[in-house]
């Protein structure tokens, strides 16, 4: 028997107002009068009062990321030269501002500084060679747990893979939850559901352990109170559960939701948080209440979910979908237990995507 060995993020920052910190953050990594700090940050924050808000020096440098797609190993690849070109010496520290996305292209860049040879190299697992660059991460908006977690996950040549690896995991997370106020509705809602359907898949799940579901149980308590109780201190508790659904799934795994949203994702180019949600719709034979549960989550939010994507498309468009879901071996294997192969069939996934 193995056990896992996990890597958390050492040093944390929680609460309203805590971003103000990030100067004192920095200045413990700021030796010298030339040494630099690389922000990566979200461009939909780009003219908003946050902007004047990031503590950036003369030398430093300061990228706007634009996460209209997911990110990718080219895009990657194309930051990491922007910041090897802007100076000869190495960055201090690197900073990703913004969700899932923005904050997994700070993790990615800050590792590709130290390991030569482009990031399509490093999609797997414990294939990072040397110890990235000082990284912290602060997310805009709440749900995915990816500051917890030791993945980048990137849209590849061949897949969409992460960079897994104990070195992903940032030196620092800053939390705080007035950066989430005013995220529009349904985003809002498809990066917060992220979060709850980490909670289901691992609660549901056959790899499920005390450790991630203490963790589990107080984030799913804190997405109802956040989703159905409509509660004051909303963005306080999201933020919360974000981290601790991440936490979690770190010591357990995700299930069928992620593996038939990776299709989607793969295949039709949905984004996490809404692939995550759509997939959700049809898996109430999986997981019956939390499905139950999620349908009066969209209804009291008037959130409207596309339908019929699937119905009509080609043969061949819905075998790469079944391909891509099957290949997460140890989802279906959190699923269904030791004999997962036996029950994951072309048959039963088609049949799914088709209700889609
Ligand atoms: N590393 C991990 O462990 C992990 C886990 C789950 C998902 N992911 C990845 O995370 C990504 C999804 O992240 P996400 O759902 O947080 O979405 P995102 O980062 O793609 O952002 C979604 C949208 O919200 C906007 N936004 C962000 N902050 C905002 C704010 N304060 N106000 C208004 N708009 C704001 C963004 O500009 C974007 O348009 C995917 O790429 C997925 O693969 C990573
Ligand atoms: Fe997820």
């Amino acid at each position: 028997m193995s056990f896992k060995n996990f890597k958390v993020v050492p040093k944390m920052i929680y609460g309203r107002g805590s971003f103000a910190e990030l100067e004192n953050v920095l200045a413990a990594q700021r030796k010298q009068d030339s040494d630099y700090v690389v922000f990566l940050v979200d461009d939909v924050h780009k003219g908003k009062p946050l902007e004047s808000r990031i503590p950036l020096k003369a030398q430093d440098l300061l990228v706007w990321v634009n996460v209209d797609d997911e990110p990718s190993t080219e895009q990657i690849d194309s930051l990491t030269e922007q910041v090897q070109a802007f100076s000869d010496k190495q960055a201090v520290s690197v900073i990703g501002l913004g969700g899932g996305s923005t904050i997994d292209v700070a993790k990615a860049v800050s590792l590709m500084l130290t390991n030569p040879g482009g990031s399509a190299k490093y999609q797997g697992w414990d294939l990072i060679e040397n110890p990235a660059v000082h990284h912290v991460g602060i997310p805009t908006i709440s749900g995915t747990g990816a500051e917890a977690s030791r993945t980048a996950v990137l849209c590849g040549p061949e897949r969409k893979l992460g960079l897994n690896s104990d070195y992903t995991v940032f030196d620092q997370i800053i939390m705080d939850p007035e950066l989430i106020q005013g995220v529009p509705t349904d985003q809002w809602f498809y990066t917060g559901m992220d979060c709850y359907i980490h909670c289901i898949e691992s609660l549901e799940g056959t790899f499920l352990n005390e450790f991630s579901k203490s963790y589990g149980e107080k984030a799913l308590a804190l997405c109802r109170e956040v989703y159905l109780d409509d509660h004051p201190e909303k963005d306080d508790k999201l933020m919360m559960a974000s981290f601790m659904g991440g936490m979690s799934i770190a010591y357990s795994q995700v299930g069928a939701c992620h593996a038939i949203s990776y299709g989607l994702g793969y295949v039709l180019g949905y984004h996490h948080g809404i692939g995550n949600c759509i997939a959700f719709d049809v898996l109430e034979e999986f997981y019956p209440e939390g499905v139950a549960e999620f349908r009066r989550m969209l209804k009291k939010h008037n959130v409207t979910l596309p339908k019929n994507i699937c119905k009509d498309l080609p043969d061949e468009t819905i075998e790469k979908m079944v391909k891509v879901a099957k290949s997460m071996g140890p989802l279906w294997h959190n699923v269904y237990g030791d004999n997962w192969a036996e029950k994951v069939t072309d048959e039963m996934l088609t049949k799914l995507y088709r209700r889609i």
